[in-house]
């Protein structure tokens, strides 16, 4: 439909427009660039679509006009862009009335405005957090969905992962995805930018080109499959975990026992003092619940199997010596959960777990997670009591002990997780982990942060916080009053 005159506003007289020198005019809020070009005159949105450069600031050669920041180059008129894949360019309908300009802003037409996803590639694939960051403001703002933008992120970080790294490099950004999506989704979603940002950063990197990993032909069996995944996990050859993997997938109605099968394999007495496993499955089994399989099958496949088949040296004295304790242990765990029902009003002896766990004695360490399970106390209060216990050692540590704040942070994640576990595996999964988790207090035992009552509080004020998401908020609240 045409529009009719009385769109137009007069934004300038011709004077003010001479051929070369652009000049930019507010419209009803708006920032527009005008330019003159071999006499006639035009009208454009003054922000660059790639990266909000003024145009004004840009160039014109035979009716190209051209940002000054990246190049990006645009017909004047159409506002059609000529580089990459970036969203076209808002332009006005002009005339010229008693050497006045008048321009409608109503006029401009349907442009492409997709570019955000071209430019959150670009982000992820350069690296370049100036670039993620304008791409996520303008999804944000365009009201795309936060997750329809991290299902983009996950696809992207599961081709990064199985082309360009290995399983510390690849865990390490998983870790700094899921964590960052999970801070963001503490603040306001106004409020998520940066947090976004800086979880997309994680996934970012080159991501190069492979054939599919191909499916074993039949006849294959779970049996089979499942089998083979823990002798390739026990021989550290992750190829042939992922191929097993895939084939699994394309084998159809075994989605549901695949994280519960990883996690017995990454739970393994050989993997004591892996302490990034557990929680690297615990992320990438949440990330399958909120996306689902068609979106993070590559980087499910592919990371987990290098997790679960990763070059292993051979385990210093000691840790032989745990690897040998937890043996008969574990083998016993699937008899623990079928006569162990956990009880809420179980008698719990906090004190004693603790105490058993900083002890400095392996046996000691294990038999307190034993005794607690036995007395039926829940998997999920124990590792309550661990998340408990590696905060206060981090309370009473000092800030300056560098050396130790490493070990500590373990601790706390590696109990964190085993709730994750528990949620994913069940219960004999859980259990397995709190060995795992144990063996990282004993280790730390160089720390040497005496025992305590955790029911005692730690100073002489209490923080006021009632339940966990309540402590959580208050932490929140402080980062954003010190403006980090
Ligand atoms: S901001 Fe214009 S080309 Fe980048």
């Amino acid at each position: 439909m045409p529009n009719t005159q009385s769109n137009f506003v007069r934004v300038a007289d011709v004077n003010d427009v001479p051929e070369g020198t652009p000049k930019g005019v507010k419209v009803g809020g708006r920032s527009i660039a005008l330019f003159q070009y071999q006499g006639s005159f035009y009208a454009t949105d003054n922000q660059c679509p790639h990266m909000g450069y003024p145009l004004t600031r840009g160039r014109v050669r035979n009716g190209v006009l051209t940002c000054d920041w990246h190049g990006w180059s645009y017909d004047m008129k159409g506002g059609g862009c000529f580089t990459g894949g970036c969203d076209d360019l808002d332009t006005f309908a002009v005339e010229v009335r008693d050497r006045g300009i008048y321009v409608d802003v109503s006029s401009r037409g349907s442009k492409r405005k997709d570019a955000h996803f071209l430019l959150l590639k670009e982000g992820l694939l350069s690296e370049d957090n100036w670039t993620l960051s304008k791409a996520i403001a303008i999804m944000l703002a365009r009201g795309v969905s936060e997750q329809e933008t991290l299902k983009r992120v996950v696809q992207h970080l599961g081709r990064h992962i199985a082309t360009e790294r290995g399983a510390n490099d690849g865990g390490r950004e998983l870790a700094m995805l899921v964590n960052g999506v999970k801070v963001a989704r503490h603040y306001e979603p106004d409020d998520r930018l940066i947090p976004l940002m800086i979880a997309a950063t994680g996934a970012s990197g080159r991501a190069g080109d492979r054939p599919a990993v191909q499916p074993l032909p039949p006849p294959v069996t779970w049996q089979k499959l499942q089998h083979w995944i823990r002798v390739f996990s026990a021989d550290k050859s992750w190829e042939g975990i992922e191929k097993c993997l895939i084939t699994l997938r394309r084998l159809g109605g075994h989605d549901e026992r695949i994280i519960p099968l990883l996690y017995e394999c990454a739970l393994e007495p050989f993997f004591l003092g892996y302490v990034e496993n557990l929680p690297l499955l615990g992320f990438l089994a949440e990330l399958l619940e909120e996306f689902g399989w068609d979106q993070v099958e590559e980087l499910v496949c592919n990371l987990a199997a290098k997790i679960l088949g990763r070059d292993r040296g051979a385990p210093e004295e000691l840790r032989l010596a745990a690897i040998k304790m937890f043996e008969p242990i574990n083998a016993s765990i699937n008899e623990l959960a079928s006569t162990t029902t956990t009880s809420k009003a179980a008698a719990y002896d906090e004190d004693a777990l603790d105490k058993g766990l900083v002890s400095g004695n392996l046996a000691q360490t294990f038999n307190a997670i034993t005794d607690a399970l036995k007395a039926r106390v829940g998997i999920d209060r124990i590792a309550t009591t661990m998340v408990l216990l590696a905060a206060d050692r981090m309370a009473r540590t000092p800030v300056n002990m560098n050396p130790g704040w490493g070990s500590l942070r373990q601790e706390l994640i590696l109990a964190s997780s085993v709730r994750t576990a528990l949620r994913y595996g069940g219960f004999t999964i859980g259990a397995r982990a709190l060995y795992h988790a144990a063996w990282q207090f004993f280790s730390d035992r160089w720390l040497n942060i005496s025992a305590r009552s955790l029911a005692e509080p730690l100073g002489t004020t209490k923080s006021g916080a009632s339940s966990e998401e309540m402590g959580l908020r208050m932490v929140m609240d402080s980062i954003e009053t010190i403006q980090v």
